[in-house]
């Protein structure tokens, strides 16, 4: 199976902490402030279930929580986290097979995007668009390489991650999709931008055809 995280399940958090150190944590967590109270929120492809304690520290209660996450071995240590109050919901499948009748106020997707060729990331995010109620919020944040102005160092890295994720999780992708037309093309308007590692990890909080002004930190 493709983009199967089962394997490695258990050590990702240890392993992705060695290589960037709390980088992929703060790309995360900086934009938790964004969410409302009472938000119905899609969580994709969300491992290993920390998000959930971090919610739970923003909003102890209130929250209604679907956590669609395709490795059954990442559900699994989603399970034992402390989500205090708030409601969660595991599904264990790909998010292609996911449907729902009611939209949400947030989707969050974190390092998700970087598993899929272009042709399977423009499919769901028309998927997670169509999910997401007008003024809703998507907290979004992945690696970013800018073909202009990578530096070596990136490029070295991004290779070897793409070749570790290839041969253990058998991901699809053999290079980064640019999400950033993609919601520009959807008039999506940047609430949050956030950058580390020179610009190799950013994060955005795009709000759904609203026009509210940018927000840079
Ligand atoms: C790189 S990990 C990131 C995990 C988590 N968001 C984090 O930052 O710690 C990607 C996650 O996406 C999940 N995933 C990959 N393809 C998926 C799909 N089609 N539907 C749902 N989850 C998927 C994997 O199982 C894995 O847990």
């Amino acid at each position: 199976m493709k983009n199967n995280y089962d394997k490695i399940a258990a050590g990702y958090d240890l392993l992705s902490r060695l290589v960037f150190g709390s980088a992929l944590i703060h790309a995360q967590t900086c934009m938790l402030h964004l969410i409302a109270a009472h938000s119905r929120i899609l969580i994709v492809g969300g491992g290993t279930g920390w998000i959930l304690e971090e919610l739970a520290k923003v909003h102890a209660d209130g929250l209604q929580i679907i956590y669609v996450e395709l490795s059954a071995e990442m559900i699994a240590h989603a399970k034992r986290r402390n989500w205090q109050q708030n409601e969660v919901v595991f599904i264990n499948e790909p998010i292609e097979h996911y449907s729902s009748t009611a939209q949400f106020d947030v989707i969050f997707t974190a390092f998700l995007f970087d598993n899929f060729t272009l042709a399977k990331a423009t499919l769901i995010f028309t998927q997670l668009d169509e999910m997401l109620m007008n003024k809703g919020k998507w907290l979004f944040t992945d690696f970013h390489s800018d073909q202009r102005a990578i530096h070596v160092w990136q490029r070295i890295l991004l290779k070897i991650m793409f070749l570790f994720f290839q041969i253990v999780c058998k991901i699809e992708a053999k290079e980064l999709t640019n999400m950033v037309p993609l919601f520009a093309h959807k008039d999506y308007r940047q609430l949050l931008f956030s950058k580390r590692y020179k610009g190799f990890i950013q994060s955005f909080v795009y709000e759904k055809n609203s026009c509210a002004a940018d927000l840079t930190v």
